[in-house]
């Protein structure tokens, strides 16, 4: 089984940005964990990140015909990129949508998601946890 992971704009910064927030914790260590619960759950993971719509779209696209499941934590994308909504919807592939913080307890803006609707699920505010989560729920899926 191969999941994409995709990580969008700023948590390339995590460790940096707004640490009361995103933990202290860099995006290697990130990285790391993921790879790590991929391996326990036999799951071939690719990680992607980047902070450019149109990247994320190309890697969701290059999801098609390659792999099984997608996670995405689409950062401020989430909020309201319908560009990348189309891209997962297009694609078709079981995709949960995965946030570091709690969406719901943080500004009014944060409280939607316009990706959610072509996800099987959303995981939000279990920190690095969440993607083992996602990586769980796909596995079972
Ligand atoms: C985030 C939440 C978003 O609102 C924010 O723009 C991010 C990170 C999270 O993982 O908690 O960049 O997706």
């Amino acid at each position: 089984m191969k999941i994409i992971v995709i990580n969008g704009p700023n948590l390339n910064l995590l460790g940096i940005r707004e640490k009361d927030i995103y933990g202290s914790n860099n995006y290697e260590s990130l990285c790391r964990f993921i790879e790590e619960q991929a391996k326990i759950l036999d799951v071939q993971v690719e990680i992607f990140q980047s902070n450019i719509e149109g990247e994320i779209i190309n890697k969701i696209h290059s999801a098609y015909g390659n792999a099984d499941g997608i996670i995405i934590n689409p950062a401020a994308y989430t909020h309201y990129s319908y560009a990348i909504l189309d891209a997962l919807k297009s694609v078709n592939i079981k995709t949960v949508e995965v946030h570091l913080s709690n969406i719901y307890a943080r500004e009014e803006f944060r409280n939607k998601s316009v990706i959610a609707p072509a996800c099987i699920g959303q995981i939000s505010g279990f920190g690095f946890l969440g993607y083992k989560f996602a990586l769980e729920s796909l596995k079972a899926a």
